[in-house]
């Protein structure tokens, strides 16, 4: 395989310091493949010395400035984070963020030398409308618009559909692997080094699923929920990768 499994946890607007360090002691002992976990804000200190990778959930597209309650990329990495979610469909919902603003956001976090995880993924009413793959060509053609195409492959992209997205009802590992095969064959076609871009699925991943999803041929990984707050599930799911 080309391509390194990975799994990355996203606490979301959840956790605690004491869970946090529950995680850091826990996964200390339990070496892992390439993991991160992406926290809240405040808690990104305290894991600057953990044995797993941190990633942020969001960041501004500016570097510096007037811009009051956002953060900065060089904050991030200040505090040791490596990774950024950027497009997350709820940042995309509750902050409006608009294609573009997330395109911005993937070109400050590159720039900084960071890897952007970047979120795609549909809406129910567009998978019943049978435009999923429009939908994801879309979004995915914004960045590049920005960022050009060698951004493609300094990324992460992580395919999660806004239906299966806290909810329970997972993709059908048949439904991810289509969906991702249509992204890889679309990257790979914009730059043949995309090849080795790793493609993350989300949406309601557990410990008993993940083994089918990520045994997919296109499916490189998970980017994981309400599961990685419990430490026994992501422990679990972190080794389900192939
Ligand atoms: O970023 C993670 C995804 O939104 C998936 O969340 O595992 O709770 O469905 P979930």
């Amino acid at each position: 395989n080309v391509r390194k499994p990975m799994v990355a946890g996203n606490w979301k607007m959840n956790g605690s310091l004491a869970l946090l360090h529950t995680f850091i002691s826990e996964l200390k002992a339990s070496p892992l493949l390439d993991t991160v976990l992406c926290l809240p804000y405040p808690y990104l200190a305290a894991a600057s010395k953990a044995s797993f990778k941190v990633g942020a959930q969001d960041c501004s597209q500016f570097g510096a400035g007037a811009h009051t309650g956002d953060i900065a990329v060089g904050m991030l990495q200040e505090l040791g984070a490596t990774y950024v979610i950027v497009g997350h469909s709820e940042r995309r919902q509750d902050h409006n963020e608009s294609n573009i603003a997330v395109a911005l956001k993937v070109q400050t976090v590159l720039n900084a030398g960071l890897t952007p995880i970047l979120c795609v993924g549909e809406p129910l009413k567009v998978r019943e409308a049978g435009n999923v793959n429009k939908f994801v060509f879309e979004q995915l053609q914004a960045v590049i618009d920005v960022c050009s195409k060698d951004f493609l492959e300094k990324c992460i992209i992580a395919y999660e559909p806004i239906w299966a997205i806290g909810t329970g009802k997972t993709a059908s590992p048949e439904q991810a692997q289509e969906v991702h095969q249509f992204i890889r064959t679309e990257i790979v076609k914009w730059n043949h080094n995309a090849v080795s871009t790793r493609l993350l699925y989300g949406g309601s991943v557990n410990a008993s699923n993940a083994h089918a999803l990520f045994a997919k041929p296109d499916i490189d990984g998970g980017l994981i929920g309400g599961a990685s707050l419990k430490i026994d599930d992501f422990i679990a799911i972190c080794n389900a990768v192939k």
